[in-house]
């Protein structure tokens, strides 16, 4: 068995990654967006630390059947892994995977809650981080990497994953930047001034935070791109952030912030209670599946009337803030400054005394 090869592989089961994988004269093959139950003819694409990695040339006998993806970056794009399985197949695959990640741990669970589906199947994020990269004559482009390629970006048409705002959003910034011939941060040379987009998206609020991460600023060029893509969608846009980063990190955040619209944070809602999310600060990415988590979790914790609870990890409070309303106190533990101040932001906004946030790491507590 060696590179440039055909098999045939029987898939069986999936890494942490959420990736296919067989065994093929005793060594293991994983095989991206193949799925436990899948016969497929697999091409030995490359080995890696004694582990083979193929792609599905030809799927003999599907696991699970397959439909017509939605996007027409599929398969391409780094994003999204089971486009082409139904949602309700989906959720299968991932609950047999919890179930499988926990029994190798030597973990048992009491009981099994079974998994909750994502209200929404389409358009649910409220962040997402585009990259630019360069593509043929250095013509700026702005949209997602290629799957397996961290240096490879392609420019995004449509993603149904935010929101339509989103995407007009990449498609004014990326235009105007190929008019106004703005140089892409190189990641070899460390030139060029390019370097992300993010943008957070309310969606009970229904505010628009962007987030520009250049290598340099103040820069004339960077103000003159904001104002266009103000001109195109400035009503939308509720916030814009200047991030400065000229470190080497291929990271979205800087040493410096300038606040150009806003004061640097948008505001959302989660159930009943107002977060104010700042650039640095995490926030659960699906809004309304997290109003599910936070009213589950409570649920589960019981009748805490009597009891101090420590909520680890704690973001800017997603799950600290709805647990106080049930709970006798309530300290958040979170290694982000900036979430903190986040999050007793928010203690405060919401008229919730009963819980307080302490900034360290939680192995330090
Ligand atoms: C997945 S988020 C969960 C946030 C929160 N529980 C919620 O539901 O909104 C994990 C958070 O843990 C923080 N974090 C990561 N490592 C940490 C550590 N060692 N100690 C404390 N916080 C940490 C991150 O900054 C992030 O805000």
């Amino acid at each position: 068995m060696k590179c440039g090869e055909h098999i045939t592989l029987d898939i069986e089961r999936l890494n942490a990654k959420g990736d296919g994988v067989g065994v093929c004269d005793g060594r293991e093959v994983v095989v991206p967006r193949a799925v436990p139950g899948d016969r497929a003819l697999v091409y030995l694409r490359r080995k890696r630390k004694g582990r083979f990695e193929g792609v599905v040339d030809d799927l003999i006998e599907p696991g699970v059947e397959r439909i017509d993806p939605a996007c027409v970056h599929f398969g391409v794009c780094g994003g999204c892994r089971w486009q082409d399985i139904e949602y309700d197949d989906q959720l299968k695959i991932k609950e047999s995977l919890v179930h499988r990640l926990v029994a190798e741990q030597d973990l048992t669970a009491g009981s099994w809650r079974p998994i909750l589906p994502s209200p929404q199947q389409n358009f649910y994020r409220n962040k997402m981080e585009f990259s630019f990269g360069s593509g043929p004559d250095g013509v700026p482009q702005l949209g997602l990497h290629m799957r397996g390629r961290y240096n490879r970006v392609f420019d995004l048409e449509t993603c149904w994953l935010q929101s339509e705002v989103s995407n007009r959003i990449v498609d004014s910034v990326r235009s105007h930047a190929t008019r106004l011939k703005l140089p892409v941060y190189d990641l070899r040379s460390h030139e060029g001034l390019l370097r992300f987009l993010v943008v957070r998206d309310a969606k009970r609020t229904g505010e628009v935070m962007v987030n520009l991460v250049v290598s340099s600023y103040p820069h004339d060029g960077v103000d003159d791109l904001l104002a266009s893509v103000f001109e195109d969608l400035g009503r939308q846009i509720t916030s814009c952030i200047v991030t400065k980063h000229s470190g080497l990190a291929q990271v979205a955040i800087g040493e410096e912030e300038f606040h150009i619209r806003g004061d640097g944070h948008m505001w959302e809602r989660c159930g009943d209670i107002e977060y104010a999310i700042s650039s640095r600060s995490f926030f659960q990415t699906n809004t309304i599946a997290a109003e599910r988590l936070y009213e589950t979790v409570c649920e589960l914790a019981g009748d805490l009337t009597q009891s101090d609870v420590l909520d680890l990890y704690a973001g800017t409070g997603g799950m600290s803030l709805h647990l106080a309303q049930h709970a006798r106190s309530v300290i958040g533990v979170e290694s982000v400054s900036e979430a903190v101040v986040d999050a007793r932001r928010n203690a405060e906004r919401n008229e919730i005394g009963n819980c307080r946030f302490v900034s360290t790491l939680a192995e330090d507590l």
